[in-house]
């Protein structure tokens, strides 16, 4: 168990896409922390399950509904927000994910696999993939950035992904989104340094969850030939867990840790990134 950080203990952070796998438990091991928590989801019923479960462990949180890619909804999560605690000092943006509509079919051109090829992929699924991967985190940045302004320590936290560095095959949109928000990340940095508001990113490596076990496991539990491929790749030979995120979560997120750190994306990733595969 990770030792408490006291110095979070009473403060704020907005969670978008807080019902999700990693997102929950990222919400979760800060409220345990003593940080009030805002999750933002599309469906509020969703996020209510974590508010709950983090309220019966003695935490405090909310649920607001909130689309990252709406402006006005995600105003309406910031009054919401500072009504009920009064301040925002650290944002995690978490919301992303895949649509079949943005991933082709084959991992190379001219395989003779059936479906989606490259000149397949539909444009308006391609924009929405790419959007709920980098235009939400800009969007919920800055509608959330005034308030983390006026925190005496405030920190950004974008999730980004393996695929930003060398992109993996089949998710072309997911994989350019996931490379601007490791150039965003930066950008922000640089932008607010002087102002005191730290930017920084997570790039978690290959982890188990509910949305790609279908893709990474048979149906009896062995690896699929693309999860074959993950493990090949990752010297640590498994795939992370939620929990391993979060040690990386809190060092970023409080500063009396990372006070001098800001515009890196951290691999946690078991060795991925390292492994040239020779
Ligand atoms: N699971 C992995 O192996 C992995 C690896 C690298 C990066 N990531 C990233 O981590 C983050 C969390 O992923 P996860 O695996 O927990 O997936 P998840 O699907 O469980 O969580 C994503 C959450 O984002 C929400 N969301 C999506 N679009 C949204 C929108 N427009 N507005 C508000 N909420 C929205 C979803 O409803 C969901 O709750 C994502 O950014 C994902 O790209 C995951």
């Amino acid at each position: 168990m990770i030792p408490i950080h006291e110095n979070l203990t009473g403060r704020v952070a907005v969670i978008t896409g807080g019902s999700g796998v990693l997102c929950s438990k990222m919400a979760r091991e800060l409220a345990r922390h003593g940080v009030k928590i805002a999750i933002l989801n599309r469906t509020a019923e969703k996020g209510q399950q974590v508010a709950d479960t983090i309220s019966r462990s003695g935490g405090t949180a909310i649920s607001i509904a909130a689309d990252v890619l709406d402006r006005s909804s995600l105003m309406n999560a910031r009054e919401k927000i500072i009504e009920t605690f009064g301040r925002v000092d650290l944002l995690i943006n978490g919301a992303g994910g895949n649509h079949p509509d943005a991933i082709t079919a084959p991992e190379k051109y001219g395989e003779g696999v059936e479906g989606n090829s490259f000149f397949d992929l539909d444009e308006n699924g391609f924009s929405q993939v790419f959007s709920s991967n980098f235009t939400g985190t800009f969007l919920a940045s800055q509608v959330f950035g005034k308030t983390l302004l006026q925190a005496e320590a405030p920190a950004i936290l974008n999730v980004s992904s393996m695929s930003s560095y060398a992109p993996m095959t089949k998710v072309p949109a997911y994989s350019a989104a996931k490379a601007s928000i490791n150039n965003f990340t930066m950008w922000m940095a640089v932008h607010f340094a002087e102002a005191g508001l730290r930017v920084n990113a997570i790039a978690p490596g290959f982890f188990l969850t509910k949305q790609n076990r279908d893709l990474l496991l048979n149906e009896d539990g062995s690896l699929t030939a693309r999860s074959n491929k993950i493990i090949t790749a990752t010297p640590m030979k498994r795939f992370g867990q939620p929990e391993d995120l979060l040690g990386t979560m809190l060092w970023l997120a409080d500063e009396s840790y990372s006070g001098f750190v800001t515009g890196i994306t951290v691999p946690v990733d078991g060795g991925f990134m390292a492994y040239s595969g020779v």
